[in-house]
């Protein structure tokens, strides 16, 4: 059965080559271009597509007419008008962050993703390059090498690209000048030793002209290197490396059409696999081998990375989306703490202990930030100390998954170890990250089944568990409020906490201040401890402001269905500033006292609270009584 076990390295070798040889048959390259408009990215692409002939007909006709009319070029085609042609019409339909373009010659495919925008650069830059065999570098000769072109240089770097074409593009304007050439070649060499680019290949290049895109130029008679075109279609890529590696496959969905099939689908990441082959399904521990591999085409006798199969296994097993099928000895590193790389996509920025969905292979998991390391000076490349990333930030920092992720570090399989982070208020999508390893701990810290349980905690004190969560601008009242319902639920013979915000800062979090960042932080902490004193049996009540959605979303998702109750102390800011007891609005009103919240720091008040105590018609003590009476549940 588990042949493959038995085989040297050298008779797996051969028929890794055996399979290569079968499944090559015109190779792919897929690259990217980076650079902006101005850069001439768009008259390059159009050039490469026009030259390759792969403009249709009556594509052209439109294009040539076009350039007369508005094209700014004197006499000659405005490639820029082609591409840009083309996203418009993209963009009447669905919003595509990256357009894929097909164009071939005799000796390869090429496909090229056009990663618009200036604003989301670096979001096109890292979907669009997350795929990619190459880069094109693209320098307007007359500027040299800019912020951007290391920014997109160690992107690129960064998600794993190691062919990069450094093209100088713009030479008509510098006069075919070989100084000049010669001079950012320099520059750029010494950028790319520091972020560990080891090779390039430069080329002079006028999009516009065609110098040395697809015919040698007569311009520069001083290179004697290939032209663009050239290049492209001979650059060695890595097509083997994938299949090489172990056999992993993410399970996209599972295939029941009916009671007699079941079968696993998904695209292979990784090495191949024939039927007879022992596996393993991550996480878990459990083992079968390979009975079919299905496709629409029939049964294959072996199948390998890059294509897209249903398995269907000798074993009546569980294995559903988001499990990874590999090798049953040569399974996956599994893990809930990594070290990643993180790439920051969204104005509001990335806050520790704030909790994200992370996509990853085929699952998702939730997750939070625990430790921001270092981040990245993409201009400098120093590392600098820092709390969040903001727009375009880029950081290494240690993150916590809400459960266990079969994963590969992302510089081996991409796929496996790269992943997108998405908002969980808005679904937008807020971040990228490549991790780098799992944190020991992670391995070593497994959660520990303890036999008197929540429930038998709660069972002793004859009383259901509950979180009592206020909410409210400083001054609404929630302490006072928060008070008076422990005083009665105390008199009622239930056992009860109250945690509040004054007291709790000075102690548990002291170390912690008013940013953004440090309320996230605030509440998480008081969110676990509030879980474990309900894990102890109690009714625990928290005045807190907790400002953001985010967390309180967060904290009750800690909780039982039922167990986390949302009380909104609805009080409109000037009724609490006219209140001020501590005199705090005052002090932040003339700027002595910085990020208040309703002042210059925000409220989101809840949209879906349990209870909503509006205290401009009732009394604390009323307030008190509301909210007992609501619990209308047993405690
Ligand atoms: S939270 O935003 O992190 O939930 P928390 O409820 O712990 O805040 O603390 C709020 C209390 O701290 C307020 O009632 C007030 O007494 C005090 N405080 C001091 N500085 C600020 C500030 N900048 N913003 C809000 N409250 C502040």
């Amino acid at each position: 059965m588990a042949n493959d076990i038995y085989k040297t390295d050298e008779l797996i070798a051969r028929d890794i080559d055996a399979y290569l040889e079968k499944h090559q048959h015109k190779t792919m390259l897929r690259f990217i271009t980076c650079g902006s408009v101005d850069d001439g990215k768009s008259t390059l692409i159009g050039r490469l597509l026009y030259d390759s002939k792969m403009i249709f007909e009556d594509q052209l006709a439109v294009l040539e007419a076009d350039s007369k009319r508005v094209g700014t070029q004197g006499q000659e085609i405005d490639f820029a008008l082609l591409v840009d042609g083309l996203a418009a019409e993209r963009e009447q339909g669905i919003t595509i962050d990256v357009a894929y373009r097909f164009f071939a010659t005799d000796r390869r495919k090429f496909i090229v993703a056009d990663t618009p925008g200036h604003e989301q650069y670096t979001r096109n830059m890292v979907t669009g390059a997350s795929t990619a065999d190459l880069a094109v570098i693209l320098i307007d000769a007359r500027k040299g090498v800019l912020t951007q072109t290391r920014r997109h240089s160690y992107l690129a770097h960064l998600v794993g690209i190691r062919n990069i074409v450094l093209a100088i593009n713009k030479m008509d304007l510098v006069d075919y000048d070989r100084a000049r050439y010669d001079g950012i070649i320099g520059d750029y060499r010494a950028f790319a030793d520091q972020i560990g680019v080891g090779s390039f290949q430069a080329i002079p290049i006028s999009g516009l002209k065609g110098d040395n895109i697809t015919s040698k130029s007569d311009a520069t008679p001083w290179y004697q290197g290939p032209t663009l075109l050239e290049y492209l279609e001979t650059v060695e890529i890595d097509q083997t490396r994938m299949i090489e590696r172990p056999f992993r496959m993410a399970v996209q969905w599972v295939n029941r059409p009916n009671l007699d099939f079941r079968g696993f689908s998904g695209q292979i990441a990784s090495g191949w696999i024939k039927p007879g082959d022992a596996v393993r399904i991550l996480p878990g521990s459990t083992t079968s081998t390979v009975a079919r591999i299905v496709t629409l085409d029939g049964d294959l006798s072996e199948a390998g990375a890059g294509q897209s199969v249903t398995l269907t296994l000798a074993d009546e097993i569980d294995c559903s989306r988001g499990q990874v099928i590999t090798p049953a000895d040569q399974p996956l590193e599994v893990a809930d703490q990594f070290e990643a790389t993180i790439v920051w996509m969204a104005e509001e920025p990335m806050i520790p202990g704030r909790a994200y969905i992370m996509k990853i292979g085929t699952t998702q998991a939730t997750v939070t930030v625990t430790d921001e390391k270092y981040q990245v000076n993409v201009n400098t490349m120093a590392h600098e100390p820092g709390k969040t990333l903001a727009l375009n930030g880029i950081g290494v920092c240690n993150i916590a998954t809400s459960k266990a992720i079969p994963f590969e570090p992302y510089a081996e399989n991409p796929d496996l170890g790269g992943f997108i982070l998405i908002d969980r208020l808005n679904n937008a999508t807020v971040g990228a990250g490549m991790i780098h390893f799992a944190l020991r701990r992670s391995h070593n810290l497994p959660w520990q089944t303890i036999d008197v349980d929540r429930t038998a905690h709660a069972a002793i004190k004859n009383q259901q568990p509950r979180l009592l969560w206020l909410t409210g601008l400083s001054g609404s009242g929630k302490t006072t409020i928060a008070n008076l319902v422990e005083k009665k639920l105390h008199a009622m013979g239930r056992h009860t906490f109250l945690l509040d915000g004054t007291n709790v800062r000075q102690g548990l979090n002291k170390d912690l201040g008013f940013t953004d960042a440090d309320r996230v932080e605030n509440i998480r902490r008081i969110g676990e401890v509030a879980k474990l004193m309900t894990d102890a049996g109690l009714i625990v009540l928290t005045a807190f402001i907790s400002p953001f959605r985010s967390e309180r979303r967060m904290v009750r998702q800690l909780f039982p269905k039922g167990e986390f109750v949302e009380i909104f102390i609805d009080t409109p800011i000037e009724v609490a500033e006219r209140r001020d007891q501590k005199g705090l609005y005052e002090q932040a009103r003339r700027g002595d006292l910085k990020n208040f919240t309703g002042i210059d720091s925000a409220y989101e008040p809840p949209e879906a609270p349990e209870i909503r105590i509006d205290t401009t018609r009732l009394s604390a003590e009323e307030a008190a009584e509301a909210i007992i009476e609501s619990l209308s549940m047993s405690f």
